[in-house]
């Protein structure tokens, strides 16, 4: 087992749905910790850079437009097997096929509307992290008790 971090944006339909508290508490029952967060509405630019790997598939026009439809919440998740742990916690892509219990088998309307992105490997979370975020702004989750 090992520490790692991860990317998770709420998409614009979970926004609209009003349930950014309701994922992260799912991420937090799970032993996800939030190290950096911001909400954002993301430029067509940045929406068609982000999703690059994708810019040949039939989906990338309607995903670009969908993503920057309103604002989204993104965050890193720290914790044992980040990636992997988010991947189950957020369920399969199509909410049709996502099991039980998962975000998006709850919040999820469509494989379009899907309510949240995940990294899908360590390597593409390091890049989509740092798409986002500065090193700076990723917190060190200590706690010293002021009494
Ligand atoms: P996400 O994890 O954000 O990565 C790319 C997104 O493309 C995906 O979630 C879906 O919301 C969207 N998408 C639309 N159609 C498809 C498809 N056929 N296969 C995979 N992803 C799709």
């Amino acid at each position: 087992m090992t520490m790692m971090r991860t990317l998770s944006i709420v998409k614009p339909d979970a926004v609209h749905k009003n349930v950014i508290g309701q994922i992260i508490s799912r991420f937090e029952k799970n032993n996800l910790q939030v190290v950096a967060a911001k909400m954002v509405t993301l430029s067509e630019r940045e929406a068609k850079e982000f999703y690059e790997v994708h810019k040949e598939r039939p989906f990338y026009q309607d995903l670009v437009s969908f993503m920057t439809s309103g604002p989204v919440f993104i965050m890193v998740l720290e914790g044992e097997n980040a990636v992997e742990k988010n991947r189950e916690i957020m369920g399969a892509t199509d909410p049709k096929k996502a099991a039980d219990g998962t975000i998006r088998k709850d919040f999820a309307d469509s494989i379009d509307a899907n309510a949240v992105h995940g990294s899908d490997s360590l390597e593409n979370a390091k890049i989509e992290i740092a798409f986002f975020f500065d090193a700076k702004d990723l917190q060190t989750r200590t706690y010293a008790s002021c009494r």
